[in-house]
């Protein structure tokens, strides 16, 4: 037996529904849903025997074969390796190094013996190969072919047989068949489709290289991240060397991983220890910095934040802030003025986060107020403070997420002493929490500013 008749399918994100709708409940779009004669007589399985055979979760050999780079940082981000048969899109910036990270990623493969097939449509054959000079790459099993037709691809795939096949880049391949120019939405989804079916079945892994807009999204319809089965982006400032990979989607691995890289002369070089690099090393301490320890991905990362608190000869005094969220030191500053009673009105206020990185995260709420409080009164914190906290707009200090996984970092760094919330101490009474750190619980920010010394005790 068959559905004969019609249905009706989202362009954008493959949907199916029975009867026409104006717009597709699943990826929200107007207009996407186009109509497709069903004739399923061929596509249904009549007789039992041809159904599929559903198999216990745990079967043996359904695990999927992966391939490790021997990056760390790249395979934590694909969760463990690349899988042969998969599709992965890494996504960025024009000039983040997304070229020069899977050029390294396929010599690690390439030194393994892993035949890896380099597709650029976007450099020259002269170009890629001086980069790979200069990175002191050279494996007979790394090959690179300039072609961005993908019907002359598939027969070189089928010809050469790479189990790892790097596309650089989605916007300049295309498919004589179909009637856009390559970089549209019809080549590209048509693309991604002939992609995946050649990953499928030739075995291999692919990874494609997406550029981004200006909002930060792949370009191209919002299909081609759901076809994918891994969507990665590397985010990463071109006057800083610092680069964080992120899982974005991930079908076979966790998407909260992040892989953390530092672009040097001699390509990216992992950093395995990032909290030895967003904090200062300083045998002195100095007013208008606090540290905090941050969680990126899954990982805590010390960070140092840094204020500088000026007279301003503006009317409207300057709240500069860089790799933290404006919106928070604005409130951090208010709550200063009204819930402390430092005076800020008539000042400048510069905030930022040493090595680069990027924070949004409430938990630097507490070290942003008392960097700012140290700098106004130009006195320091002492070395080995650690603060976490959230800050709210009564001046509470909250807890934050993964509070043991901070203190064990700030442990595992040496510092000597936390300021936390005493509402989380209490919850915990201190059980498995470190012994051998200070905790210092606090209610609000002024009985911070009193625990570091910013403040006398009243
Ligand atoms: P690239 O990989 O071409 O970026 P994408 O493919 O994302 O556009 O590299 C971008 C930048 O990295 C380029 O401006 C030069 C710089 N770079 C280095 O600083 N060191 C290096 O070893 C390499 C290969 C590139
Ligand atoms: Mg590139």
């Amino acid at each position: 037996m068959g559905i004969k008749g019609t249905c009706f399918v989202c362009d954008e994100c493959g949907e199916l529904s029975y009867r026409w709708l104006g717009r597709c409940p699943g990826c929200g779009e107007y207009g996407s849903m186009r109509e497709r004669k069903e004739d399923s007589e061929g596509s249904l399985r009549e007789r039992v025997e041809d159904l599929p055979q559903p198999q216990p979760i745990f079967a043996r050999g359904m695990e999927e074969s992966r391939i490790s780079t021997g990056m760390d940082e790249l395979d934590r981000v694909l969760g463990g390796g690349a899988v042969l048969g998969s599709l992965v899109l890494l996504g960025g910036e024009p000039g983040t190094g997304k070229s020069t990270l899977l050029l390294q990623a396929a010599s690690r493969w390439a030194a393994q013996g892993i035949r890896v097939l380099l597709v650029s449509g976007e450099e020259s054959a002269a170009q890629v190969g001086s980069r790979a000079t200069r990175l002191g790459i050279s494996h007979p099993e790394l090959l690179l072919l300039c072609e961005s037709d993908l019907e002359v691809l598939e027969r070189v795939v089928r010809k050469v047989k790479p189990e790892i096949m790097i596309v650089d880049s989605l916007q300049t391949v295309w498919l004589p068949g179909v009637d856009s120019p390559p970089g549209g939405v019809s080549q590209m989804r048509e693309s991604v489709f002939r992609l995946q079916r050649m990953a499928k079945e030739n075995g291999m892994a692919v990874f494609l290289v997406g550029h981004v807009t200006k909002e930060g999204v792949v370009a191209g319809p919002k299909l081609v991240e759901h076809m994918v089965d891994c969507v990665l982006f590397f985010e990463g400032d071109r006057f800083d060397g610092l680069r964080i990979l992120r899982a974005v989607k991930n079908r076979f691995g966790s998407s909260s991983e992040v892989g953390i890289f530092e672009m040097t002369d001699e390509g990216l070089k992992e950093v395995s220890d990032p909290s030895h690099r967003f904090v200062a090393h300083r045998k002195s301490p100095v007013a208008g910095t606090a540290s905090a320890v941050v969680v990126e991905g899954k990982r805590p990362l010390a960070v140092e934040v840094q204020a500088l608190v000026a007279p301003t000869c503006l009317p409207t005094p300057k709240r500069v802030s860089s790799g933290v969220d404006p919106k928070r030191l604005a409130v951090n500053v208010a709550v200063l003025e009204r819930r402390v009673g430092i005076r800020l009105a008539d000042r400048d206020i510069y905030v930022g986060l040493t090595g680069g990185l990027r924070v949004c995260e409430p938990s630097l709420d507490l070290a942003v107020c008392l960097a700012v409080a140290s700098s106004y009164l130009d006195k320091p914190l002492s070395l080995g403070t650690i603060v976490l906290g959230e800050v709210s707009l009564t001046g509470e200090v909250h807890r934050v997420s993964r509070m043991s996984d901070r203190i064990r970092e700030a442990e595992r760094l040496g510092y000597s002493r936390i300021i936390l919330p005493r509402s989380f101490l209490e919850e915990t009474k201190g059980r498995g929490l470190s012994k051998g750190l200070e905790l210092m619980g606090v209610e609000d920010v002024k009985e911070a500013l009193r625990a570091v010394g910013l403040l006398r005790s009243s």
